[in-house]
């Protein structure tokens, strides 16, 4: 395996050392193979004239979620690559082998599309939301596709309103003859204006929006409140739903998986901070967990931790040993997740050395 990978990196070097040859050879790649290979993938592309089943059951669904990673950091950046994630077909690839179920995909739709009715978004943007669907679906990972990081919503939501529901009406039309191993996330970590009450209102016409195209499609619903466990009791969605997954956030102890986190004011003083997993750290994540997987029982929906995570700034310890027990705190209570997220900051991939961190990858995966 190693001479392998030695001879793998030789090989890439040596074409980037020689760059007029991988001019050409780029030029030969993109004109000739590239449009041979997208023949051969629409071949098999998910199969969009299948009709939906008009019920999926949400709880089969979750299962079928199981343990997932988030492609974060690439389409929900300003723009892709903006935030050093560009996303390779090698990566659903990787993703697959290495024994997850599913990807959510956080996207930015608000910075690709208009900013006036019809608030059209970008062909091209779509046409690589398509592109990444697709690189999941046809490998059998579920794909959960959101609205990300929609900033001027949380600022003025009533102003932006009217253009949230035009980009559902949107993006439920294109996908509404996907397979049922697409489901709509309607927005990630609803916050600053947009109060519990207001998210309330919103997601209820944001429902009805993509039920008007997509009756069987399995919905997920977070939390206000940035996503967290704490909103959930004021969390509505209408009893008539009766396919959701509801999704509620973990990043606690926060001092812990935000120390250093460069977005976040105030977080260098935590830097240090360690999690070695004693009775009461374990306790702390028992008892969060539970209070979410407890509304899951009462209310009858089940529950996708969609995000958690640990800052590569933490020690490498701490991370594992956190996020093992995370993952498996949440398989016990039978939720599915998702790891924030593959190959940034948080990342348990290093896309420059092309290979797994290990120990993350095992915490996650322990097979
Ligand atoms: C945000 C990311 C952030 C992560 C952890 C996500 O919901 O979209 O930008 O890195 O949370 O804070």
């Amino acid at each position: 395996m190693i001479g392998i990978n030695l001879n793998f990196n030789f090989r890439v070097n040596d074409v980037l050392n020689k760059r007029p040859f991988f001019l050409f050879f780029s030029i030969v790649l993109v004109a000739g193979i590239f449009p041979a290979c997208s023949r051969n993938f629409k071949a098999v592309l998910p199969v969009q004239s299948t009709p939906q089943p008009n019920h999926s059951d949400p709880f089969q669904q979750n299962r079928r979620l199981g343990r997932g990673i988030n492609l974060g950091n690439a389409l929900d950046a300003p723009h892709e690559g903006d935030w050093g994630v560009v996303l390779q077909e090698d990566y659903f690839r990787l993703i697959k082998n290495a024994g997850f179920s599913s990807v959510r995909i956080p996207i930015r739709w608000s910075a690709h599309a208009g900013t006036n009715p019809p608030y059209t978004i970008d062909p091209v943007f779509f046409a690589r939301v398509d592109w990444a669907v697709h690189q999941a679906l046809t490998r059998n990972l579920a794909a959960v596709i959101d609205v990300h990081h929609y900033l001027e919503l949380m600022q003025n939501p009533a102003a932006n309103r009217a253009r949230f529901l035009a980009l559902w009406k949107q993006i439920a039309n294109r996908y509404k003859n996907y397979p049922s191993g697409l489901l709509f996330e309607i927005l990630n970590e609803p916050n600053g204006r947009l109060t519990p009450e207001l998210w309330n209102g919103l997601l209820k016409e944001a429902l009805a929006v993509i039920r008007a195209s997509n009756p069987g499609r399995t919905v997920v619903i977070g939390t206000a409140e940035w996503g967290g466990i704490s909103a959930l009791n004021k969390l509505q969605i209408p009893p008539a739903e009766q396919n959701a997954v509801v999704t509620v956030h973990y990043y606690n102890p926060f001092h812990f998986t935000h120390q250093g986190a460069e977005w976040v004011a105030g977080s260098d003083a935590w830097l240090g901070t360690a999690w070695r997993g004693t009775p009461e750290e374990k306790t702390a994540v028992i008892r969060d967990l539970d209070h979410a997987a407890e509304w899951g029982r009462v209310h009858n929906r089940p529950i996708f931790l969609g995000e958690f995570g640990a800052y590569h700034k933490a020690d490498i310890v701490s991370r594992t040993l956190w996020t093992r027990f995370v993952a498996r705190q949440a398989e016990a209570e039978n939720m599915s997740w998702a790891y924030w997220e593959f190959c940034s900051g948080f990342g348990i991939y290093d896309p420059v050395k092309k290979e797994w961190r290990a120990p993350l990858l095992y915490a996650l995966i322990p097979e």
